[in-house]
C-alpha cells in the first residue's frame, strides 16, 4: 500500500505547532518518492543545510569541551507528566504536561521539555537509531525536545533560533535474556496496542516518569553539536545532546513497535522510520568521559586523571 505514504501529508513530528506551515508537503522514510534523499529537493532550502542531523560521531574526532557539565532535570522524576501518546504515522510520540525542564549542561538557558519520540528499525534485530557511534547504529532511539523557556512553548519562534531547542538523545539496546523490561517500559509499550492505527491517541495514565524511561543512563556523559530537526522541515535549530550510555529495554518489548501501521490498518507496519547520518559536525564531550570506554578498568584513573589535565590547558 505504498501510494498511501505518497499521498500522506507531512505531519511535524519533532516540534508539531504552527511553524508547520506548509503541512502539505508529503515526505516518508520507505519509499523512493519521497525518502530522505529526497527532502533536500522537496523541502529546501533547510534539510539542504550544512549542519544537519543525525550523524555518525566519529569518537577519534571528539574534542573536549569543559564547559560540559551536569544537567539538571525538572520533574523528570513526575510520573504524571506524560500526557497523551500518539501514533502521528511516522513515529509514537508522547506530550508532556506544563512543568518538566532541563538545564545546566552549557545549554544557554533553561529549556521546557515538551515531547519526546522514538526512532526505530524492523525489531530488535534491525537497528533503527538516527545517530550512530563509530559506524554502529542502536536499535531504536529515543528524542526528548525541549525549547528554549523564553519562547513560551513557541515552536515557530524556536525553529527559527538556531539554539531554539535541545533535543536529549540517549540509543535503546536490546536485552534477550528477561522480557517484559524494565517495567518503565513494558508499562509505555501496553499502550501501543490502542494506537496501532495512524492519529490514535491514548491517554497515559499517571505511573511512569521521565527518570524511570532513562533507566541505568549516567546523564554526566554526553556528546554535544549542534544541528537539526531529522525530519523535514530540518529547521537548523537544535542543540544536540547524545548520551553514551544506552537504555536496556529488553527484546520482546523493542519488537513490539513495529505491529504500529503508518496509516489504517491495512496498511504498511512502522519500520525504518529513521533518517540516515548526514555530514560531520564538530562534536565535544567533557574531559572526564573521553576514556569511558576504559573507564571499568584498574588503569583507567591514570587515563582519566591525565583527560582532565588536558581539558583545562
Ligand atoms: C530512496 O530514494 C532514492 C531515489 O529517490 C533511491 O535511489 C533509494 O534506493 C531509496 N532508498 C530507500 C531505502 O528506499
Ligand atoms: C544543495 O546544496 C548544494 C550545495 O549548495 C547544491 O549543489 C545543491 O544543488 C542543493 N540541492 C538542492 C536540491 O537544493
Ligand atoms: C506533576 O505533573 C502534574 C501534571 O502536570 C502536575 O499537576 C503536578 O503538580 C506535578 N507534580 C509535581 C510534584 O510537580
Ligand atoms: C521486517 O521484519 C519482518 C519480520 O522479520 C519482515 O517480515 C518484514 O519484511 C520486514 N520489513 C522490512 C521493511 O524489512
Ligand atoms: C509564536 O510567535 C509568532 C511570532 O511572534 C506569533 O506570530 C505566533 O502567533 C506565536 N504562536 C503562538 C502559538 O503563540
Ligand atoms: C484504509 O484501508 C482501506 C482498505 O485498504 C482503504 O480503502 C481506505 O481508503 C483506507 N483509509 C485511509 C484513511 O487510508
Ligand atoms: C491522519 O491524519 C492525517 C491529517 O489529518 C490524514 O491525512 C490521514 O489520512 C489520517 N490517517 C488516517 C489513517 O486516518
Ligand atoms: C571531525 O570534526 C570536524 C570539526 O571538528 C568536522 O568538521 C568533521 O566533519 C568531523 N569528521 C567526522 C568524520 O565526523
Ligand atoms: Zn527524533
Amino acid at each position: 500500500m505504498n501510494w498511501f505514504v505518497v499521498a500522506a501529508f507531512a505531519l511535524c513530528v519533532i516540534a508539531p505547532g504552527a511553524h508547520c506551515a506548509d503541512n502539505t508537503i508529503a515526505w516518508c522514510y520507505n519509499l523512493p518518492t519521497c525518502n530522505d534523499t529526497t527532502w533536500p529537493t522537496i523541502v529546501a532550502p533547510f534539510c539542504n543545510g550544512t549542519r544537519q542531523s543525525p550523524i555518525n560521531i566519529v569518537t577519534s574526532n571528539v574534542t573536549v569541551d569543559a564547559n560540559l557539565g551536569a544537567f539538571t532535570f525538572v520533574q523528570y522524576d513526575n510520573v504524571s507528566l506524560f500526557d497523551k501518546i500518539e501514533n502521528t504515522g511516522k513515529t509514537v510520540k508522547v506530550g508532556l504536561n506544563i512543568g518538566g525542564k532541563v538545564s545546566g549542561g552549557d545549554l544557554p538557558e533553561p529549556y521546557d521539555s515538551l515531547q519526546f519520540h522514538l526512532h526505530w528499525g524492523n525489531g530488535s534485530t534491525v537497528p533503527g537509531s538516527e545517530h550512530t557511534v563509530d559506524g554502529v547504529q542502536y536499535a531504536m532511539e529515543l528524542h526528548i525536545v525541549n525549547s528554549k523557556e523564553s519562547l513560551n512553548r513557541n515552536t515557530t519562534l524556536a525553529v527559527a533560533d538556531s539554539t531554539g531547542l535541545a533535543a536529549l538523545g540517549f540509543f535503546i539496546e536490546p536485552v534477550t535474556d528477561v522480557s517484559g523490561q524494565p517495567a518503565s517500559w513494558r508499562n509505555l509499550v501496553a499502550y501501543l496496542e490502542n494506537i496501532v492505527i495512524q492519529n490514535q491517541t491514548a491517554k497515559i495514565a499517571s505511573g511512569i516518569s521521565l527518570d524511570d524511561l532513562l533507566f541505568g543512563v549516567d546523564r554526566t556523559k554526553y556528546w554535544r553539536y549542534l544541528g537539526s530537526l531529522t525530519t523535514p522541515s530540518c529547521n537548523e535549530a537544535v542543540v544536540w545532546t547524545v548520551f553514551k550510555d544506552t537504555i536496556k529495554v529488553s527484546k520482546d518489548l523493542i519488537d513490539r513497535f513495529t505491529t504500529l501501521r503508518i496509516g489504517n490498518s491495512t496498511s504498511e507496519h512502522m519500520v525504518n522510520v529513521f533518517r540516515n547520518v548526514q555530514p560531520g559536525q564538530r562534536v565535544t564531550t567533557q574531559a572526564t568521559t573521553t576514556t569511558s570506554s576504559t573507564s571499568k578498568t584498574g588503569y583507567s584513573l591514570g587515563l582519566m586523571a591525565l583527560s582532565l589535565v588536558l581539558g583545562r590547558s
